[in-house]
């Protein structure tokens, strides 16, 4: 005989709901196996187009509402995001029958401490990286072997910080989907429900 599953706080109560979005946001950065450790980001392309990447989710502060990424400077990511900043993050635990989709303003570090913090808590195999030549996203002939050198890198190595404005979740349920939407204006927090 099957037993249901005991009704989450977050069904019913905004707290608990912010509590388990963040929840989320804190174990995508510690469990390699949460399918929120690889979000999706999208950006304004250079031509005013939507663009969308997976990358891995390195950092995630709650106070600061900031999540840490890691990218190669010379990406069209950086560029885009230098130009206009504003994102979009996406990212769905089947698990949990969750959607997170926040938006928000990004920071781009290259050489003070925030990228000195990230780069020296790297490790060598994901170093290694950074150093490849020509740029990432340069046409090529042909497939070409792994860069050696993680030395080099560190000239190309970028964090990505972004600042979360707004956070909408959306728990999926047999029992009636529940949507919300977290925001911050003027740094005091709204929470909100919102029709499926
Ligand atoms: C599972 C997975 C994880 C990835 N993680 C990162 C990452 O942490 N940083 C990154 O720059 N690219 C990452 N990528 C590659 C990006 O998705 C993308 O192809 C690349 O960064 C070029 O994007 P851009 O041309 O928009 O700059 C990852 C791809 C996959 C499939």
């Amino acid at each position: 005989m099957s037993h249901p599953r005991p009704r989450p706080g977050h069904a019913d109560d905004l707290m608990e709901l912010r509590a388990a979005a963040f929840e989320l946001l804190a174990r995508g950065v510690a469990d390699r196996r949460s399918p929120v450790h690889t979000p999706t980001l999208a950006s304004i392309g250079l031509d005013g187009t939507p663009r969308a990447r997976t990358l891995v989710l390195r950092g995630f502060d709650a106070a600061a509402r900031t999540l840490r990424l890691h990218s190669d400077q010379r990406g069209e990511k950086f560029a885009e995001l230098a130009r206009d900043p504003r994102f979009a993050l996406h990212a769905y635990d089947p698990a949990a029958q969750v959607q997170l989709r926040l938006q928000g303003v990004a920071s781009l570090h290259t050489d003070d401490a925030v990228a000195e913090a990230a780069w020296q808590a790297s490790q060598p195999f994901s170093r290694i990286c950074y150093s490849i030549e020509p740029a990432p996203g340069t046409p090529i002939a042909a497939p070409m072997p792994a860069p050696q050198d993680e030395v080099v890198g560190r000239q190309h190595f970028g964090v990505i910080l972004l600042r979360m404005h707004s956070l909408e979740w959306l728990w999926l349920a047999a029992e009636g989907h529940r949507r919300a939407r977290l925001d911050w204006p003027d740094g005091e927090e709204r929470a909100t429900w919102l029709v499926p």
